[in-house]
């Protein structure tokens, strides 16, 4: 039998990766974010010009996909494409915008997911996207639902591009953004983001990175 899985999803903006890397870090659990395969692809289309109708292209693209995840519990996790570091390229507002079109293909979230659960395959780790406990892991031991509202989410947002170095945009045009983001995830037809039934909400508006950390030891505890 595998080691535990634990499940996190939410809407754009709710602070996932940064807890959820520190809460895999404190249980000696892997982490794996999935947007960041999402991004990784959109930016693969960009770099080639893929015409997004273009079934013939995207699914040759995809064959050369070559992603490699270095873990570290020291630093953000790298993502090099066919060897290329292209970590902080796929954090840029052009990607940010261009994901959820790439998100909603059948076929490049077909192969994602079987990746994925390939990663996943003996347990013991953290994934964090959007699907996670509806698609990729819905055996997930525990599966967390973490969100905030949309003003609380913008502001996040906002010091999150100007650490990154970013030009930031005011906060109502943020949370205009981020209110689309969410809205494309929500409808598409293949696995949107949605709260299943299992999943426990974590609404974190007004808590502190460490009170999140920390109620999500609590679940994990109370819960495996
Ligand atoms: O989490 P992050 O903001 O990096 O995700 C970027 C985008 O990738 C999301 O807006 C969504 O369109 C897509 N995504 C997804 N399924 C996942 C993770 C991310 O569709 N499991």
């Amino acid at each position: 039998s595998r080691n535990p899985i634990v499940a996190i999803d939410g809407p754009a903006g709710a602070g996932k990766s940064t807890v959820t890397r520190a809460f895999a870090k404190k249980l000696g659990l892997l982490y794996l974010d999935t947007g960041a395969m999402y991004r990784a692809v959109t930016w693969l289309i960009i770099k080639k010009g893929i015409d997004l109708k273009d079934d013939e292209g995207l699914s040759q693209s995809l064959k050369e996909l070559n992603l490699e995840f270095k873990v570290s519990q020291l630093e953000e996790q790298n993502v090099f494409l066919n060897g290329k570091n292209i970590t902080k390229e796929i954090r840029s507002p052009e990607i940010t915008e261009k994901v959820p079109l790439v998100a909603s293909k059948s076929i490049v979230r077909k192969i994602l997911t079987i990746q994925q659960k390939a990663l996943g395959k003996d347990g013991g780790l953290v994934a964090e996207g959007r699907d996670i406990g509806t698609t990729v892991f819905p055996d997930a031991e525990l599966k967390v639902f973490l969100t905030a509202s949309p003003k609380e989410r913008a502001k996040r947002r906002s010091i999150d591009l100007k650490n990154k170095g970013f030009t930031v945009p005011n906060l109502l045009d943020l949370e205009k953004q981020i209110k689309e983001r969410d809205q494309i995830d929500s409808s598409r037809k293949i696995a949107p983001l949605l709260k299943s039934e299992e999943a426990i909400e974590l609404v974190t508006d007004g808590m502190s990175i460490e009170e999140v950390i920390d109620s999500l030891v609590k679940m994990f505890r109370l819960e495996i």
